[in-house]
This record gives structure tokens, sequence and C-alpha cells, in this order.
């Protein structure tokens, strides 16, 4: 594919995926009522999705055990969910920082980002109104964290041959 070709369904991509993102972004300070009660009784996850379902220590809890075992897991599921959504908008922006603006990729970026960022929030919230505290991740996971967030990217090439014309033009290349 050559580069204006690519950059032009990268372009098209960017723009399809503008599109759906305003379709399907919500805001969860808005569109969750927070205040809304807990129901007695009910699971946090589907039950098959609980770690122990189906096995002989599962047969031995009782249904408060159960739900509340479902309960803590929702709470990790949602804080390993916000550890990963803070490393993909940090490369993200990244990603982003030295691109024009004006183009359609770069614009779907920082929408994805403000997307994920309401995501984390939600994920937060989550965990606040099921009364959990949020499990943060190991030492060691959290900080090969820090070590994805600051490595990972798109094309290296493409971001070295930018900082060496110092031009807008060099990043739509790049797209
Ligand atoms: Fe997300």
């Amino acid at each position: 594919m050559t580069g204006a070709l690519a950059t032009s369904t990268r372009e098209k991509t960017a723009a399809r995926l503008l599109n759906s993102s305003a379709k399907n972004s919500y805001d969860p300070e808005i569109d969750i009522d927070w205040e809304a009660p807990l129901v007695d009784g009910m699971y946090f996850l589907p039950e098959q999705r609980i770690s122990l379902y189906g096995t002989p220590m599962w047969d031995r809890m009782t249904p408060e055990q159960r739900i509340e075992l479902s309960r803590q897991e929702v709470a990790s599921i949602a804080s390993a969910g916000i550890w990963f959504e803070m490393i993909l908008m940090q490369m993200l922006l990244r990603d982003t920082y030295s691109v024009d603006p004006t183009r359609k990729h770069p614009q779907w970026a920082l929408t994805e980002i403000g997307d994920e960022c309401r995501h984390s929030v939600m994920f937060a919230r989550l965990i606040e109104r099921i009364g959990v505290p949020a499990y943060p991740a190991p030492r060691l996971t959290h900080e090969l964290g820090r070590v994805i967030r600051r490595s990972g990217s798109g094309r290296a090439t493409t971001r070295r041959s930018w900082s060496r014309k110092r031009s807008w033009t060099v990043s739509s290349a790049r797209a």
C-alpha cells in the first residue's frame, strides 16, 4: 500500500470511528443512577463468571458468601479495568502529542481518551458504590505498567521521521 493510500485509509477509518464514538458515548455521571438501591440477593456478576463457580468449594458456600465473592470480584475486575484504561490513555496521548490535530486520526485518539476517561470514572464509581476498596495491581505489575505506557507505541520509524523534519506534513505520512 502506498503512503498516500495508507493515509487515506487511516483517515477514513478514523472518521468512521469518530462517528461511532459520537453515537455511543455516554457520561456515567449523567446516564447512571448511582443512588439507585442495590437489589438484595442478586449477584454482582453472572453466576457462571464467578471464579469459584462449579467447584467443590462453590458447592460448600452459602448464598451470602457467593454474593460477597461476586461483589469482591467485580471490584477487582473494575480496578484492573482502570489500570488498563490509564495505560491506554497515556499511550494514546503520547502517540498524538506530535501529530497534526486537524487530522482525523488524532481527533479520534483524543475522543477515545475522553471515552476511556469516562469508563474509568464509571469503574471507580462502581467500586465506590458497592462498598469495596479498589484492588490495586500488585507492585511489580504496577511498575510494569509504567514501562508499557512509556514504551508502547505505533510505528516507531514514523515518530523518528517527524522528529527529524519537525513538520506536520510528515505526520500526515505516518497516518
Ligand atoms: Fe474503556
